[in-house]
């Protein structure tokens, strides 16, 4: 953590010097906490899901803290100063959290679960399920703002967390791939192929859905 040099030739993200780097490692260490934070609820309503209700509805829970690099670029591109309360306002996805779901209803009862929670407040809410971008993505994303206990003080970061479906993951990681092979220039018959295979993963999210409902009706002891 001490040892502000980047990559190894003494050069530093986007030209930061050495002070402002510790700043920001310091800074990303309490991102760190949040998602934490975050993601020991997730454990616990996945575990007491599964242990005491016999339900899975969570199938993946991932997570990532962005890197110091991509700060710097984006807070460049966006023109965000590089400050605590700066990125604190505007940089919304320093702590990731993505929470993969069996069903698409389950991706919002774990919404409503976490929103539940009193210690979590609701910055904004994308939903791309009911709105899928034009490419197709599909997710619903959260942003909250979580209370990172310290020593000496209490602070409150903000944590965007995806939720989404096995389908809907398997398509958005093959997508993110194609997009930074092509340096963001996808050919058309590519970005036609992509729309096509998500409004397949669509057909394949509600087919299961429908069919775990079935299934969920029947008796145990229902003839084969
Ligand atoms: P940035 O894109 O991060 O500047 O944020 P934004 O304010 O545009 O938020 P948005 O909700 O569009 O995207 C936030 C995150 O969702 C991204 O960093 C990706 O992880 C994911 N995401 C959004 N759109 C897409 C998409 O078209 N394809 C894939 N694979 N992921 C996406
Ligand atoms: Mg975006």
């Amino acid at each position: 953590m001490t040892d502000a040099t980047h990559d190894g030739k003494g050069t530093l993200p986007g030209g930061l010097d050495p002070e402002r780097f510790d700043e920001l490692q310091r800074m990303l260490l309490i991102y760190k906490f949040g998602i934490d934070e975050v993601v020991t609820k997730v454990e616990v309503l996945r575990e007491e899901m599964r242990e005491l209700h016999a339900d899975n509805p969570i199938e993946h829970l991932g997570s990532r803290l962005k890197s110091p690099r991509s700060i710097v670029a984006k807070a460049r591109r966006k023109g965000i100063p590089l400050t605590r309360a700066a990125l604190n306002e505007q940089m919304f996805d320093i702590a990731g959290v993505r929470i993969t779901c069996a069903f698409g209803s389950d991706i919002y009862r774990v919404r409503d679960m976490l929103l539940a929670q009193p210690d979590l407040t609701l910055v904004d809410e994308r939903d791309y399920i009911t709105h899928p971008k034009s490419n197709g993505y599909k997710s619903l994303h959260l942003i909250l703002r979580v209370p990172v206990f310290l020593s000496d003080r209490v602070e409150s970061v903000v944590v965007e967390v995806q939720l989404r479906t096995i389908a809907m993951d398997f398509w958005a990681s093959l997508e993110h791939k194609i997009y930074y092979k092509y340096d963001k220039e996808v050919p058309q018959h590519i970005t036609d192929a992509l729309k096509l295979a998500a409004e397949v993963a669509s057909t394949l999210d509600v087919t299961m859905e429908r069919i775990r409902d079935e299934v969920a009706q029947t008796p145990d002891d229902a003839p084969g």
